[in-house]
C-alpha cells in the first residue's frame, strides 16, 4: 500500500526561557510510523502525551517555542516526496488544504467570532481558488456543505449561533472544501454528547467515502478509535508505544499501558470499579530513565529502568515497544 505521510524519528520540543534558564519539554520525542492511502489512522494516549504537537509537527505548523530537534515529515502529491518542513512560500500554500488539511483542537478557534460563517466560507476560497466571482464561490461552498449533509443555511448565522455538534461539523466542512488528501483531526468529538458525537463521525466517514481522503484522527477517547480507526498508535510521553491495526489492538493489547486505556472503558453490566493505570504520567521536562511508563507498570523488570524498549515487530502489523515483548 502507498504512504502518504511517513513520519521518520521525529523529534518536536518547546523550547522555554524560564527566568534565564533553558527548558526543553519534549513532547514528541523520536517518532515514526507510515499513514496510508484511504485509512483512517488513529493516534491515542492521555493528556499532555504530545498528540496536538504531533499534529502541529505533521501539518508544518512551526510556531515558536515549537521547533524540530531531529527526524523528518514526508508528504507524497503526485507520486514524488516532498520533505513538509523543507516547503516555504508558494510551495506550501499549495499543498495545505488541497493535499493536507488541519482541523485543531477546539472547533471554535478556526472560525472569526463576529463574521458570520458566509464570510470565513468566502474568505478561505478567495484565497485558494483564482478567477472566480463571489457568487460561484459561495454556490461552491452551499453545494459542498450540502454534499457533506449539512444545511446551506448555516452560512447565513454566526458561528456562535450553532451547537458545539454542528460547529464542529461546520469546521469539518471548511477544512475539506478543497477536497484535501490527508485530514488531520484533532480531538473533533470531545466535548460533544453522544449524540454529536455519532454525527461528527458519520460525517468523517462520508468524507473519507465522497473524496478518497486519508483521516489521521487524535482523541484521548478509545471508544472513538474502536468505532471510526482502522489502524491506531498508542503514545505515552511524546514516544509511540505500540501501533496496529485497530482490532488487534483491542483484542489483543500488548503494551501494559495500552491494557490499562483498554481496562478503563466501560462495559454495558459491568459494575467492578475501572482500573486506570496507577500515578500520573511523566513531567515531559524530566523523563525518567529508560522506558517512560516504568514508574506506572506493574510489571516493570531491571531493565525497564536502565533502557527506552524500541518499537520491536511483533507480526506483519503490529509493534509494541515493551522490554517484556523482547524475550
Ligand atoms: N505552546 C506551548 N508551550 C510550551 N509547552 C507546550 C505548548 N503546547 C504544549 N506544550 C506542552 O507539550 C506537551 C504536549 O502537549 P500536547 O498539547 O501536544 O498534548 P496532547 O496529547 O495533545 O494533550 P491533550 O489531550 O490535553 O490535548 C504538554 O506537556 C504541554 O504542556
Ligand atoms: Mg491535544
Amino acid at each position: 500500500m502507498d504512504a502518504i505521510i511517513t513520519v521518520e524519528n521525529l523529534q518536536a520540543f518547546y523550547v522555554l526561557e524560564v527566568m534565564g534558564e533553558r527548558k526543553v519539554i519534549k513532547a514528541v520525542n523520536g517518532v515514526d510510523f507510515a499513514v496510508l492511502r484511504d485509512e483512517v489512522y488513529g493516534i491515542a494516549g492521555e493528556s499532555g502525551c504530545g498528540k496536538t504537537t504531533l499534529l502541529k509537527a505533521i501539518f508544518a505548523a512551526l510556531e515558536p517555542p515549537l521547533r524540530i530537534f531531529e527526524g523528518k515529515v514526508y508528504y507524497y502529491p503526485n507520486g514524488e516526496r516532498v520533505d513538509a518542513f523543507s516547503l516555504a512560500g508558494e510551495a506550501r500554500r499549495k499543498l495545505r488544504w488541497t493535499y493536507i488539511s488541519y482541523i485543531p483542537q477546539g472547533s471554535m478557534s478556526v472560525f472569526n467570532p463576529v463574521k458570520r460563517l458566509r464570510i470565513t466560507f468566502l474568505d478561505f476560497l478567495k484565497s485558494h481558488v483564482g478567477g472566480k466571482r463571489e457568487e460561484e464561490l459561495l454556490t461552491l461552498a452551499r453545494e459542498h456543505l450540502v454534499r457533506l449533509g449539512l444545511t446551506p443555511q448555516v452560512l447565513n448565522g454566526y458561528p456562535h449561533q450553532l451547537s458545539g455538534g454542528m460547529r464542529q461539523r461546520v469546521a469539518i466542512a471548511l477544512a475539506t472544501l478543497l477536497k484535501p488528501r490527508v485530514i488531520l483531526a484533532d480531538e473533533p468529538t470531545t466535548a460533544l454528547d453522544v449524540v454529536a458525537q455519532r454525527a461528527v463521525l458519520q460525517l468523517l466517514r462520508d468524507v473519507q467515502k465522497e473524496f478518497r481522503s486519508t483521516i489521521i484522527v487524535v482523541t484521548h477517547d478509545m471508544g472513538i478509535h474502536a468505532q471510526i480507526t482502522d489502524r491506531m498508535a498508542i503514545m505515552y510521553a511524546g514516544r509511540i508505544v505500540e501501533e496496529g491495526l485497530t482490532k488487534d489492538i483491542f483484542a489483543r493489547p500488548l503494551h501494559p499501558y495500552t491494557r490499562y486505556l483498554i481496562q478503563s472503558l466501560p462495559k454495558v453490566g459491568d459494575k467492578n470499579t475501572k482500573e486506570s493505570a496507577p500515578g500520573s504520567p511523566p513531567s515531559l521536562l524530566y523523563l525518567p530513565p529508560g522506558c517512560s511508563f516504568h514508574p506506572r507498570c506493574s510489571e516493570v523488570m531491571e531493565h525497564c529502568v536502565q533502557e527506552i524498549p524500541p518499537l520491536k515487530k511483533i507480526n506483519e502489523s503490529h509493534w509494541v515497544a515493551c522490554w517484556m515483548r523482547e524475550g
